[in-house]
């Protein structure tokens, strides 16, 4: 990763003409009035491929609520890159995130990130949070899925001590299994909190396609308000099993990805990114985003799932499929997702 450490920029600003903000950067990197930062203070590894990023917001953060995520943006060779990523740390301190190696951005989050780094950041969002009275609660996680339940149940456990919460962990090993100890050491001191583990390598896959599993581990799982957040198809039986049961009590559920429908891809085309002056064939089923920025144009993103609309792109010609439901979008000035969408044709857009 190019690393923004703090002055080390200095010598790349001084190529262009400087902005009143930039002053303000060369200062104090966390001081930009049009951009939020955090100056990394701290990286923790905690497995082989996962590390908790702690980081000290500058001025315009809003404190996060548990469970909520924020857009974090890194410079990888000179590029911004913008990802989603929960916040888990408790609420109302300083945030960290904690991420697991997968690709580009994560690999350079995890491997490359030192203290004195500084982050790019958006406002944390959305709507995975804790519910308002207290309620007896079923935590369903599996790998780094667990990071925004993790933020939750470090908040209750400092605020509430009547808290009554299962968290049902899966991971492939006990070695992959993210805050271990740290959760092992919390359901020891706080007798409203149990914990089980999970392991995939040992047990097979956690079954949510059926009761039976659940069953076994939390016998009163149908009383308890759910919140789960995984890969897609874990989710995708959680939410199947909770239409299918006799339970009043909601699954609220968290994604890292979005659903696409099968099949959804089709035509793809030319994509004229008509202010960066660049032309790209794009195939149907990758989305205008992926394929902007693979020809390096700068994109708007956020979430890059569908959720937040950061990415939202005037269309100038031409028709996009949306990928999550086969939609075709068509029209000038029509605005786009382009985390979601990809060309059924050929396509102008004004980025
Ligand atoms: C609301 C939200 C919260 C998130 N919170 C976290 C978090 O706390 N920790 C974390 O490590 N990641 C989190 N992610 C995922 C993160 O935003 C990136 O997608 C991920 O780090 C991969 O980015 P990359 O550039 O490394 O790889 P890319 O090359 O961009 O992505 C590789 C592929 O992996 C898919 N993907 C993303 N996340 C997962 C996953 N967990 N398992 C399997 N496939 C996945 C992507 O959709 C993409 O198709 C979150 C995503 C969202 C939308
Ligand atoms: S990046 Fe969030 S909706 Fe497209």
């Amino acid at each position: 990763m190019a690393k923004l450490r703090p002055l080390a920029g200095a010598a790349r600003l001084f190529t262009t003409p400087l902005e009143p903000e930039d002053f303000l950067g060369l200062v104090n990197p966390l001081l930009s009035s049009r951009q939020l930062r955090g100056l990394v203070t701290r990286v923790e590894h905690e497995a082989p491929d996962s590390a908790t990023i702690h980081f000290r917001p500058g001025r315009g953060w809003l404190n996060h609520q548990a469970g909520q995520w924020a857009r974090i943006g890194v410079e990888i060779d000179g590029v911004r890159h913008w990802r989603s990523y929960s916040l888990s740390a408790p609420a109302g301190g300083d945030p960290a995130i904690t991420v697991t190696a997968i690709g580009q951005v994560s690999e350079a989050l995890v491997r490359n990130t030192a203290p004195g780094d500084v982050l790019f950041l958006g406002p944390p969002q959305g709507d995975f949070v804790l519910p308002e009275h207290p309620r007896p609660l079923l935590m369903l996680t599996a790998g780094s899925g667990l990071t925004p339940v993790m933020s939750m149940i470090r908040t209750l456990t400092r605020q509430r001590a009547d808290a009554d919460v299962v968290l049902i962990h899966s991971s492939r090993t006990m070695e992959d299994a993210l805050f271990r100890e740290e959760l092992g050491h919390l359901a020891g001191n706080h007798p409203g909190l149990r914990v089980v583990h999970w392991v995939t390598s040992e047990q097979g896959r956690l079954d949510l396609t059926h009761a039976g599993h659940l069953d076994e581990v939390c016998e009163d799982w149908r009383t308890r308000a759910a919140f789960a957040c995984g890969p897609s198809d874990f989710l995708d039986s959680a939410e199947a099993l909770w239409r299918e049961v006799d339970t009043d009590h909601p699954l609220i559920i968290e994604r890292f990805a979005t659903v696409r429908l099968d099949g959804a891809g089709g035509e793809g085309g030319l994509v004229t990114f008509t202010r960066s002056d660049k032309e790209v064939e794009v195939d149907g089923s990758t989305t205008i985003l992926d394929a902007g920025e693979d020809a390096g144009v700068v994109m708007p993103s956020g979430c890059r799932m569908g959720i937040c609309r950061t990415c939202l792109t005037p269309l100038l010609a031409g028709t996009v499929r949306d990928l999550r439901n086969g939609e075709l979008i068509t029209g000038e000035g029509e605005l786009i997702q382009t985390c979601v969408t990809a060309p059924a044709g050929p396509v102008d857009l004004e980025v």
